[in-house]
């Protein structure tokens, strides 16, 4: 049998327009909203018409982060961070103290230093410390917390355009996405997550209901 040379290469490549068309449009379905470990770009929500619903669907996918255990850990409702997936409370037991990094006897920095320590399953970063008690979101809702973000007494006094760059740069926020011995990082990246914020304070801010 002859083979039509010319016919195989036209059906290769309609294969080939076929597989990457896909492949962009799993990767701009609001879909991937539903994944846990990824997180849907702003492209993805272009099909929402009204803007306040777009910016507030902006905003719950961006709290699979803020939510997530990695941040959370050291946004806790009490005075002591949590560990591990499972939240469990900071063993052995340290406290925020005035500043952040703990009372006297037992600052943050004696065990935590500038980088994880892989050995001793110890996560580290030059700024590890606790988050104050007014910026904390463990048990909110994706709405409590959208408000209370985007409030500048209870945020550090933070513009929308301060948390772009501080979710989307931050090295201690960045931590989250590099937590080291077998811990579960955030959702997607810290490039993304940026993104997402920026989207959501580019299109009025709104909170999800
Ligand atoms: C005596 C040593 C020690 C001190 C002091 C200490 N930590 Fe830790 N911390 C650890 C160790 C060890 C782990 C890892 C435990 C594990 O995951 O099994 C840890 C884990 C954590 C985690 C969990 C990260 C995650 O998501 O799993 C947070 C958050 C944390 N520490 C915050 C703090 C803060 C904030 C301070 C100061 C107020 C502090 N720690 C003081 C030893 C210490
Ligand atoms: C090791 C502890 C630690 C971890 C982990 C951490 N934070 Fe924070 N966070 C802090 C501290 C401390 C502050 C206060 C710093 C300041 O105001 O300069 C803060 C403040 C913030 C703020 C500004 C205040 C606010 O609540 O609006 C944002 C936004 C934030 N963190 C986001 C995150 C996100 C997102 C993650 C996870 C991807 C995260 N943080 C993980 C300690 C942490």
């Amino acid at each position: 049998m002859k083979i039509d040379w010319r016919l195989l290469a036209i059906v290769i490549t309609l294969t080939l327009i076929g597989i990457v068309r896909s492949a962009a449009a799993a990767a701009d379905k609001p879909a991937a909203a539903s994944d846990p470990n990824t997180l849907a770009s702003p492209k993805s929500f272009a099909s929402i018409a009204d803007p306040q619903k777009r910016s507030a669907a902006y905003f719950t996918e961006l709290s699979k982060v803020l939510t997530h255990q990695r941040c959370v850990n050291c946004h806790p409702s009490g005075e002591s961070p949590r560990q591990g997936d499972s939240r469990r409370l900071h063993q052995p037991l340290v406290v925020r103290g005035v500043d952040g990094y703990g009372r006297e006897n037992m600052r943050c920095g004696t065990c935590h230093t500038n980088a994880n320590f892989e050995q001793g399953r110890i996560p580290g970063n030059p700024h590890w410390h606790l988050a104050p008690a007014e910026m904390a979101w463990e048990g909110k809702t994706p709405s409590e917390i959208c408000r209370q973000i985007k409030d500048p007494k209870r945020n550090g006094n933070r513009s929308l355009n301060d948390l772009i760059e501080h979710i989307g740069k931050d090295s201690l926020v960045g931590w989250a996405w590099n937590p080291g011995y077998g811990r579960k990082p955030a959702p997607g990246t810290q490039q993304q997550a940026g993104e997402l914020v920026e989207a959501w304070a580019k299109s009025g801010a709104a909170c999800p209901q």
